[in-house]
Order: C-alpha cells, then structure tokens, then sequence
C-alpha cells in the first residue's frame, strides 16, 4: 500500500489509501442502517477509502458489486450477504483476482473455507439460543399447551436460519411447548406487521402466547397489529425479539416487549482492522464474534441511555 514517488529530486515516500469494496445487502432495519453508517464512519477515522454498494436484497446485484470492485482493483472486498448459499463462484473470481475477502455480519455457506479471510458478525444460533432459555425460563410455572409464532427474517439469510436453529434446540425441553405458526416476514417493520395480522387470523383457542421475532423491526410491526386486534402486546402474547434498537428498548421500557436478545451492528472498527492486518500479512481468527447480552425490561431504562442506535 505504499508507493516511492520522486518529488523536487528526491524520494519521498507517499501512503496510498487503503480501498475496500463494501457490498452491504441492504437497508431493510434499524440494524442495517447503523451497520451501514458504523463502516462508513470507521472508513473515514481510518484514512480508509471506501466503495460501497448496497444491494437491496438481490444476491445477483451482490455479485455484480464484487465484479466492480475486482476491476477497479480493490486491496480488500468486504461482503455482507443476503443470503447464505451460493456464494462459492464468486469468491473464486476474488481469489483469482487475488483480492482478499472479509465476510461482514452474516455468514456464507461454502466448501471451501479459504475463499475468504475470516467472518466478522455475530453468533446467531447463540442468539437464537438466549431467546429460548429466557422463554423457558420465563414459562417455568405456566401449564402447557405454550403456542409461539415465529416471524423468520428473509428466507436463506444466515441469521434467520440460525435464531430459528438455536431457539428450537432450548425450547424443545418442553414438549407441551410448540411453535405452531412460522413465517417470513423479511427483517421489516411493514411485513412484520402484515404477517403478524394474518396469524392472528385463527380461532382464539389458537392464538399465539408467544412471539419470537427475529429482529425488532418485525416485532415493531407486530406489536401494532397485535393492538389493531385488541390484544395487549408483553402481556397477552409475550414478545421476544433480536438487535436492541432503542425503540425497541422503548417498548421494553413501556412494557410491550419482554425481551430483547442483542446484536451489534457497529462492525466497522473491527473491518477496517482486518483489513489493516490483511495488508500488512497478519493472519486473522477465521471467526470474529462480539459480546452480546440479552436486554430485560428491568435493564431497559438503562440500556437505553448507552444504545447507539
Ligand atoms: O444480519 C443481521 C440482521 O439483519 C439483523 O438482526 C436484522 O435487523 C438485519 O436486518
């Protein structure tokens, strides 16, 4: 990343700036947007030069942001992806071109583990893993049958699949507790709101007592659609949900959510490190997680003051 250039007679040397290709996957959550700013701000605390593309939920147009940044000659290119399949063609055209990757956020699923660096982003199973021990813990002198809804972030997407996976290995303790209704709703406030009005579409003998939302976007959305139908959202449905934007640990504070699993989204002092000790031929930890809490309603006056988000 450095260059001799001769000036007035004599060699002087000059820092290029480092340049990263940054393909964020969207702006779908208030966890995207401060992912976003995160990287963009800790570029410019860095002296980094950043490329950045955001995707708007299209792998194809992810691919197409790597081939940009591959001809343009990037020193690293940083992906967050959508989803978490069908990745491996792409990371080769990186390698071949010889550009380092760092994958940001969520995971990809591929055979080949040396087609990129090291993955920064949380541990969404364990994630998914806190909400259930708090439910179960929760739920320990409630009598069966416990029904929960689950509003899944985008189908295939890394943290979806995995909060899904690691609430259903704690849950499952309680047979009499079951996930009776599952469905999609895209990480977003006006979806979350959308599905969560048609699962409330069953007979009252069905309804949910619980919902697991996997982020507070989703759950947002369905705690107005929860009110729309005359129910009282924290109490007559217990509400479970991932990130801890400060509106949602306003809910927490207000009663209307019960529990809030965190997620950080401030990736981006950690990516422009990796990239620093990329360039400078350090080697990485394969896997870089933050620390995480879960936030209660007890703790979410304070939570509040400190959340950057
Ligand atoms: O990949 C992280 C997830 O994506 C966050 O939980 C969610 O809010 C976002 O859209």
């Amino acid at each position: 990343i450095q260059e001799w250039r001769r000036t007035s007679g004599e060699d002087v040397r000059a820092e290029k700036p480092l340049v990263i290709g940054f393909s964020q996957l969207g702006s779908e959550s208030a966890w995207r947007m401060a992912n976003t700013a995160s990287v963009r701000e800790a570029a410019k605390e860095s002296g980094i030069s950043l490329l950045l593309e955001n995707a708007e939920q299209s792998q194809p147009k992810q691919f197409e942001a790597v081939r940009e940044f591959i001809r343009r000659k990037v020193d690293v290119i940083a992906i967050a992806p959508v989803v978490e399949s069908g990745w491996s063609g792409i990371l080769q055209e990186a390698k071949l071109a010889g550009i380092p990757v760092v994958i940001l956020d969520r995971s990809v699923n591929v055979e080949d583990t040396s087609l990129f660096v090291t993955t920064i982003g949380s541990d969404f199973y364990e994630e998914g893993v806190k909400a259930g021990k708090y439910l179960l813990d929760r739920m320990q002198n409630q009598a069966g049958p416990i029904r929960i809804a689950e509003l899944q972030g985008t189908a295939g997407s890394s943290p979806s699949i995995q909060r899904g996976e690691g609430f259903r290995s704690v849950v499952k303790a309680r047979t009499d507790m079951v996930i009776t209704q599952s469905a999609p709703a895209d990480f977003t406030e006006n979806k979350g709101k959308e599905v969560m009005q048609e699962l409330l579409q069953v007979p009252v003998e069905e309804r949910p007592q619980v919902l697991f939302a996997h982020n507070d976007d989703m759950a947002i959305g369905a705690i107005e659609a929860i009110k729309e139908a005359g129910l009282r959202p924290g109490k007559d449905i217990v509400i479970l949900s991932v990130d801890g934007s400060r509106s949602a640990l306003q809910l927490l504070n207000d009663g209307e959510l019960n529990a809030v699993v965190e997620c950080n989204p401030l990736l981006g002092p950690l990516l422009m490190q990796a990239a620093k000790e990329i360039m400078a031929g350090r080697s990485l930890p394969k896997r870089m997680i933050p620390p995480e809490d879960i936030f209660t309603q007890e703790r979410a006056e304070h939570a509040i003051q400190n959340r950057k988000f």
